[in-house]
């Protein structure tokens, strides 16, 4: 199928290397004539609201922030020092308070121009600005991730953890014993699995590592396009004046050129096999009489977005989960003591289901939830408009005890909620699943009501119930097969998505 001029952004600023510096320079160049044209008068309607004094007057400063690759830290030091409302920019205010989720993020609420990345006239979902528009574009592509479509493809979810077990264990252990960097792994799997449940293919992430440069191509350009999404007025601009050089194209040698052209061709083997009684994800939408007269671009939109809102949120959750066990020795030891009573029950191990999982080894549900509260995959704030007359309210809310007018862009991020005193206490840098396992039911909820890991309201993340699935299974399995050393934690900066390297472990065979 033949590329599309107007790919989303989000995609194409994610060029071959060579790539980088032309989005780089850009980017340079937009900042520049930025800081030179656009600061006007401070913006006073928000002035009552504390921040960094730049905020009232330009964008640069949240700009700085994001280049950092630690803006989520720089987040929080900002509302332990001006309280649980800090103006971010001339009209934005991020909120640190959990109980606002349901008031900013309700039904209604619409997406702000942050996220907007194509220059085209086809926007996807998680662009998506208008709340009713983005109802119909999700309706159309939720039924792959439905928890019960998730549990109907255990057989073809444990095939890969079977094989991603099979491949560690070839590769690091035995005559090939050695030290690795295991950061990517969650990566690979979570990737063979949704472009099989979802596309039918056969990539190989776990036989053969990173396909053609796909993640290290995201990686290298999340602050560009972190970056940008700080300035909306400027990234329109651009789009519109520029994008068609900054989009890579399908087959232009490029990582993410290589994916379209992978997309592309998957579609349309799809469109090609017209099999209507398939299983396969993209078949139930392709050919859902529903989605009769659908247009094909704006899903393509989606469809990209699959693939790489995938990958390093799934893997994320599973390299942070594992260092955190290995450099918890009690918690660790508690979760391998159920794993092995769960073995010894005669369950088959190779095998175990995640009902099984539920049942016989409850200690994980904590682990899992805790260290994606102490590392969310996701750290950065996520705007939406406060509305004027879509909410009903005609004309602002109150956000802790303060009024906000309509046409504020409000925001909450994972990554500071997650690290709220009064709800987790004292300790909340710690990885601590006693906090969960042991709490009251009462707390337990709460806690659950306020997590914002996977986002909150009817944008909330489409593929929770897959990438908890997986995770079970994949770390019940790990830790049956294998006994883990840690030889070192790693690190990680934080765009669009966590650039982690160096999570070094050393695995030894068990059984
Ligand atoms: C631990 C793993 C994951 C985390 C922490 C995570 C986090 C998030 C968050 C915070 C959002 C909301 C974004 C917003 O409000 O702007 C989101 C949306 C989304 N996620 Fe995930 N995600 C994960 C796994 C996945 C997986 C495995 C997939 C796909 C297979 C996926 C696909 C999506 C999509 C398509 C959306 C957009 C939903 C919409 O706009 O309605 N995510 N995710
Ligand atoms: C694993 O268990 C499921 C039922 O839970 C069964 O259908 C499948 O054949 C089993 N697979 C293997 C390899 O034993
Ligand atoms: C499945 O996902 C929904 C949100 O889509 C969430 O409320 C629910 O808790 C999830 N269930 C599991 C088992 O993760």
């Amino acid at each position: 199928m033949g590329q599309q001029p107007h790919e989303v952004l989000v995609h194409h600023l994610i060029p071959d290397t060579t790539g980088i510096g032309r989005t780089s320079f850009l980017l340079g160049l937009a900042l520049l004539i930025y800081a030179v044209f656009l600061i006007r008068k401070r913006n006073d309607r928000l002035s009552a609201f504390p921040g960094p004094r730049l905020a009232g007057w330009t964008r640069l400063h949240s700009v700085a922030a994001v280049l950092t690759g630690r803006e989520h830290e720089i987040l929080l030091e900002a509302h332990e020092k001006y309280g649980p409302i800090v103006r971010w920019s001339p009209n934005t205010l991020l909120i640190s308070d959990p109980s606002a989720l349901p008031k900013i993020y309700h039904l209604r609420a619409n997406k702000t121009p942050h996220y907007n990345h194509s220059p085209g006239d086809y926007r996807g979902m998680v662009e998506e600005n208008d709340w009713k528009e983005h109802r119909r574009k999700r309706h159309r592509i939720d039924p792959p991730f439905s928890p019960k479509s998730v549990q109907d493809d255990e057989t073809i979810i444990q095939g890969f953890v079977t094989n991603w077990i099979a491949a560690l264990k070839e590769r690091y252990t035995g005559e090939n014993s050695q030290v690795f960097d295991f950061s990517d792994w969650g990566n690979f799997l979570i990737l063979d699995i949704v472009t099989k449940r979802f596309f039918g293919a056969e990539m190989g992430f776990i036989a053969h590592g990173d396909h053609q440069g796909l993640l290290a191509d995201t990686r290298a350009n999340g602050p560009v396009i972190h970056a940008l999404a700080r300035l909306p007025k400027l990234k329109t601009f651009l789009l519109k004046s520029f994008g068609r050089f900054l989009i890579p194209t399908a087959g232009d040698g490029s990582g993410l050129g290589n994916v379209l052209e992978l997309r592309d061709e998957l579609l349309g083997e799809r469109l090609k096999k017209g099999d209507r009684s398939s299983d396969v994800g993209l078949d139930r939408i392709l050919f859902d009489p529903a989605n009769t007269g659908m247009e094909l671009e704006e899903l393509k939109e989606d469809l990209l977005f699959v693939i790489l809102g995938a990958a390093d949120t799934t893997g994320h959750a599973l390299r942070c989960l594992v260092r955190n066990l290995l450099q918890n020795p009690p918690s660790l030891a508690r979760l391998r003591k159920e794993i092995d009573e769960a073995a010894i029950a005669a369950i088959d191990m190779n095998n175990i289901s995640f009902s099984q999982i539920k049942a016989n080894i409850p200690y994980l549900a904590s682990c899992i939830r805790e260290s994606l509260r102490r590392d969310p995959p996701i750290v950065s704030y996520l705007p939406r408009w406060v509305d004027s007359t879509d909410d009903g309210g005609g004309g602002g809310i109150e956000l802790c005890g303060q009024f906000i007018p309509a046409g504020v862009e409000v925001a909450c991020s994972p990554y500071v909620l997650s690290r709220n005193k009064d709800l987790y206490g004292d300790d909340v840098h710690d990885f601590r699943p006693e906090r969960y396992s042991e709490a009251s039911n009462e707390w337990v909820a709460k806690a659950v009501r306020y997590d914002f890991t996977f986002g909150y309201g009817p944008r909330h993340c489409i593929g929770q119930n897959l990438s908890h699935f997986v995770t079970c299974k994949a770390i019940v399995q790990l830790l049956h097969h294998f006994d883990a050393e840690l030889v070192e934690a790693g690190a990680g900066k934080a765009f669009l998505n966590w650039n982690y390297q160096g999570l070094m472990v050393r695995l030894k065979e068990r059984v």
